[in-house]
């Protein structure tokens, strides 16, 4: 009989009394395939802008499900809609229309530059659908006009059509070959001139504001320019508002702040409240190429999801909501700039509304573990950058004591 293995206590993880490490047994014993490193720590409720875990210890929220929920926990409008979603269909599919399905595309289109919505289920989901509604116009205009461009810092999903549109090595390397006919320019307007054909192009995708990328604000005379040269040369503009669109920036789109119209938006995240759900808002002249068949999806769009969704663009296009965005937004980036001063652990603050970036001297994982800690929650763009994504309702007291406790850690 062979003798049975003593772990000295100090090395189980189960003798452990800290939680933390607790929490990282069990998710290495999980059976959800480990396609995320997941902080030690488990949600069991949350109100306003704190969630709390199992012991009741609360926590400061500036990620919001990363960038989802624009409203916070426990709001009693939106629980209101999900209660009354629950009364009616859940869903019917798309081989039937459905009034709220109707009714949501009609507020975006009302909303917005759009005349027409395709819905899906996420953000990646999206994209897809509006490369292909690109290449499906693009090709009426000549046979090779097919190619769609992206931007360094890019991130827009990881399937496979948008994964070679996301400039992640890391993300992209062990997947290849990519989907062809989809390349990454840098965002520099000689590049991108001598880049963007009109004979072989169909589409340019851009984030006003990248989100995974850093939080990189792109230029408006930027933005200006690539839709003068998109349009002048027949490519579409897609720009992709999935982390920073729906009232993030301080207006319900960002490209609005520009004053471009763009000829796609994708929308995904806050949609819904937490839901899944994605959308591809296009002009007329996109969608009277797209016919039934072209392109599908059994949940996208469903009566349940869209009657939230109505109830949560109704809340994030409110007027006093976005004004309040645009007045904490900006005197969050001033604090940050004063923090990045007194602490001099801060190379760059970059953003815009309740979007922020700061650059900072060591990890961003090593800062957003000190951070998680001592009760605040902020996730990382890339390998320095700490991002804050607070819920737009958050109050300037909330925000200060997330920035308080930022300093702290810096
Ligand atoms: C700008 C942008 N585009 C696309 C996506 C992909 O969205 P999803 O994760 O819902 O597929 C994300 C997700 O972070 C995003 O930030």
């Amino acid at each position: 009989m062979t003798a049975p293995t003593v772990i000295p206590m100090n090395e189980s993880p189960l003798a452990s009394p800290m939680p933390r490490q607790a929490a990282v047994a069990a998710t290495m014993e999980s059976p959800i395939l480990g396609t995320y490193k997941r902080a030690p720590v488990e949600f069991v409720r949350g109100s306003g802008v704190y969630l709390y875990d199992a012991e009741g210890k609360g926590y400061l929220d500036f990620v919001s499900g990363i960038a989802v929920n624009a409203l916070g926990y426990d709001d009693t409008g939106l629980k209101t809609a999900i209660h009354a979603a629950a009364e009616g269909l859940v869903h019917t599919s798309n081989l039937y229309s459905t009034s709220a399905g109707e009714r949501l595309a009609a507020a975006l289109v009302a909303k917005s530059f759009a005349d027409k919505v395709f819905f899906c289920n996420s953000g990646a989901e999206a994209n897809e659908g509006a490369f292909k509604f690109a290449r499906r116009w693009a090709r009426n205009l000549g046979d090779a006009k097919h190619e769609i461009i992206a931007l360094r810092g890019a991130f827009h999903g990881r399937l496979f059509g948008t994964l070679a549109a996301t400039d992640r090595p890391g993300y992209r390397l062990p997947f290849r070959p990519l989907t062809p006919g989809i390349s990454i320019f840098e965002r520099d307007l000689h590049e991108l001139d001598a880049a963007l054909s009109e004979d072989t192009v169909a589409a340019l995708i851009v984030e006003p504001v990248q989100g995974e990328g850093g939080v990189r604000v792109l230029d408006h005379g930027f933005l200006r320019e690539l839709r003068a040269m998109t349009k002048a040369r027949h490519i579409a503009l897609i720009l992709d508002e999935i982390q920073c669109g729906l009232g993030r920036t301080g207006t319900l789109f960002a490209h609005e702040q520009a004053g471009i119209v763009p000829d796609m938006v994708t929308l995904a995240k806050p949609i819904a409240g937490g839901l899944p759900m994605g959308a591809v808002l296009m002009t007329n002249e996109i969608a009277s190429v797209i016919k039934a068949g072209d392109h599908g999806t059994t949940f996208g769009g469903g009566p349940f999801v869209a009657t939230v969704a109505l109830h949560v663009l109704d809340r994030l296009s409110d007027p006093a909501l976005l004004e309040h965005v645009r007045e904490v937004g900006a005197w969050f980036g001033k604090q940050l700039n004063e923090i990045a001063h007194r602490t001099s652990r801060v190379r760059q603050v970059r953003g815009v509304g309740l979007m922020w970036g700061i650059d900072v001297m060591g990890t961003a994982a090593h800062v957003v573990s000190e951070a998680l800690g001592r009760g605040l929650l902020i996730c990382s763009a890339g390998d320095y950058t700490v991002r804050m994504l607070p819920p737009l309702v958050a109050t300037q007291d909330e925000l200060l004591r997330g920035l308080q406790i930022l300093e702290e850690v810096l």
